[in-house]
């Protein structure tokens, strides 16, 4: 599952490098508003709303008063960070314009550069043709160098000799590395290309809890974060910090094209997180903004106007659509009352009226009295390793669940070891194991559970607002959990039929599920114990070749994560081994393993 949390969209995925980046939601004339900008020299900046805006979206902007000596410029620190490599070109932008009767004139140069910490240039650009109005202008800064620390900025100087107390006003400054499948606005490769190689075949999305708002005005509105990015408001996001919506819905849209996702898609359902409801009499023009999402999305372009907004921005086809999921986890605080009591009809009764074959995911418990019944259930689970391993087979008894319905794992986790109440602070081995044990258990049961995913996906690990998360990043380095290796070990060894295993060794210490496709089979087992036990394998149905792997995940710290500053120390191995119709193999004590078996 992904949303905007610990800076995973603004910082990580949307692979913008400028923090603050158009001065969004912040009060005008206060430090705070300033964050990640600093003055060169005595240089004076402010945030100010109080010359005409850029756009209405974005009413704020940056003063900048020339000093009466020394550099007349200044500086954003980005994202904890600016990671810059050499031999790379940054895109970088601004909007800038004169202040009224300004001694600047069109042919005055503006310097816009990378530094490094201690100040050294690590790229260069000029741009000239400034006015009294707000125009663009655009720079590609070719990165000579690749400095040892990413406490990096970018800089933007002007020529303030003879200027002194001249104002020159900047918005929406922005610089972008190359990103994934280079598109403009687009999306960080290192991250992308970790999600990638675990060949997810579908992204839930915007939330979570960032889909709500921490108050009504403040839910994820799908019309305010599409377009040119002047016309994006951004909104305060429900993990502390501003989101500036440029990773909007057409962005994750491109994102799960590109990558072959299904979408999940959140619609907004009317309550937020702190409480509030939209009552029953004014749910309507909430109902319409979800059908216009769901519009923009799969719509047709020639017949309708939020499908035309599509095609206008670039993309005539329709996307592919499929589940829509409605509100997020009302099962908690005072939500269920209104779900239960109008939200989930008023919303599910007016999408199927329209878009019967869309398929609508509820966000209550299995067993909750909704009408229309749900066909379809996101249901999650933060944890502890026991309670996952004692889970194993609770998809395995039909009479537990209503018949028509089909469960999706939504958001699941192991957060706290078995005896500590402390949360992790990057998952441990011994919680992937759990998840493993907990998954072989749904893979056991996939006509049951239809979808299922580790929650949180992403995590800047300068500024964590929820541990443990699968992926862990910062302006240079991606760290892949223990997580994210159980999650791609299952991934990418997926069958497309599940074997029934008759077995004469009872489960727990080892667990596990088997499935094959026409080529090959594959069997996942966990062993939850510090000891190896040997299984023996018959395959009296399939030809089992003698060419087979194992990959393996295992350690002999049952606590042990993969950090920052140890970021391997877990992954797993791929081993050769002869197989057959008959095999015997040895589980290690505290692992995850996959058996590749050609058949
Ligand atoms: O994944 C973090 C949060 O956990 C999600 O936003 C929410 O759905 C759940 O409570």
């Amino acid at each position: 599952m992904y949303e905007d949390i610990n800076h995973s969209g603004d910082g990580g995925l949307y692979a913008e490098l400028l923090q603050n980046r158009a001065f969004q939601g912040q009060t005008p004339g206060t430090t705070a508003a300033l964050y990640a900008w600093h003055a060169l020299g005595s240089t004076k900046i402010a945030v100010v709303n109080n010359t005409a805006p850029v756009s209405a979206a974005l009413p704020n902007s940056l003063q900048v008063t020339v000093p009466s000596s020394g550099p007349a410029g200044f500086t954003n620190e980005g994202y904890w960070g600016i990671g810059v490599t050499e031999g790379v070109t940054y895109n970088a932008s601004f909007y800038a314009k004169l202040a009224a009767n300004s001694s600047f004139t069109a042919n005055d140069t503006l310097t816009v550069q990378l530094l490094s910490a201690s100040g050294e240039n690590l790229a260069e650009e000029h741009v000239q043709g400034l006015s009294e109005s707000w125009q663009q202008f655009s720079v590609r800064l070719l990165a000579q160098k690749t400095p040892e620390s990413a406490a990096n900025s970018f800089a933007v100087t002007l020529n303030g000799n003879g200027k002194s107390g001249q104002v020159v006003y900047f918005t929406l400054l922005s610089l972008f590395p190359p990103t994934w499948n280079d598109r403009p606005n687009g999306l960080r490769k290192d991250i992308v290309q970790a999600l990638t190689d675990a060949k997810p075949s579908f992204f839930r999305f915007p939330g979570g809890n960032n889909l709500e708002g921490e108050t009504i005005p403040e839910f994820w509105n799908w019309t305010k974060t599409v377009g040119p990015l002047v016309d994006r408001p951004g909104r305060f996001g429900d993990w502390t910090y501003w989101n500036t919506d440029g990773l909007g819905l057409m962005e994750y849209l491109l994102f799960c094209e590109d990558l072959g996702m299904e979408l999940i898609m959140g619609i907004y359902a009317g309550y937020s997180i702190l409480g509030g409801t939209v009552p029953e009499a004014d749910l309507q023009p909430y109902i319409d903004l979800a059908i216009s999402q769901i519009e923009f999305v799969m719509g047709d372009a020639k017949t309708n106007q939020w499908a035309a907004l599509r095609a206008k921005y670039g993309h005539p086809e329709p996307f592919k659509l499929e589940y829509v999921e409605i509100g997020n986890e009302d099962l908690y605080r005072t939500a269920p009352q209104s779900y239960l009591a109008y939200r989930w009809a008023a919303f599910a009764n007016a999408i199927s009226a329209k878009y019967p074959q869309l398929k609508l995911i509820s966000t209550t418990n299995y067993g909750a009295a909704l009408n229309p019944t749900p066909k379809y259930v996101d249901i999650h689970h933060y944890e502890r390793p026991s309670y996952f391993i004692n889970r194993y087979g609770m998809y395995d008894n039909r009479t537990l669940y209503p018949p028509t319905v089909q469960i999706f794992e939504g958001e699941y986790a192991v957060i706290r070891n078995n005896a500590v109440d402390t949360r992790l602070e990057f998952p441990t081995l011994e919680g992937a194991v759990a998840e493993a044990t907990f998954m072989a258990g749904m893979e056991k049961n996939s006509d049951l559970v239809f979808a299922a995913a580790y929650a949180p996906v992403l995590q800047h690990i300068n500024s964590t607002q929820w541990a443990p998360d699968l992926i862990g990043f910062d302006a240079y380095n991606i760290i892949k959990s223990v997580s994210y290796w159980v999650q791609h070990m299952f991934s990418v060894n997926r069958g497309d039929t599940i074997l029934s295993v008759r077995s004469t060794a009872k489960v727990n210490p080892v667990y596990w599920v088997a499935s094959k496709t026409n080529t090959t089979a594959f069997v996942k087992l966990t062993n939850v114990l510090n000891s190896t036990t040997t299984l023996g394998f018959n395959f009296p149905d399939l030809d089992i070749g003698p060419n087979a792997s194992a990959t393996v995940l295992t350690h002999s710290d049952y606590s042990i994560m993969n950090t920052p500053s140890s970021p391997n120390t877990v992954v797993p191995k791929e081993v050769p081994f002869a197989a057959g119709k008959t095999f015997a193999f040895d589980i290690p004590g505290q692992s995850v393993v996959v058996l590749k078996l050609s058949i």
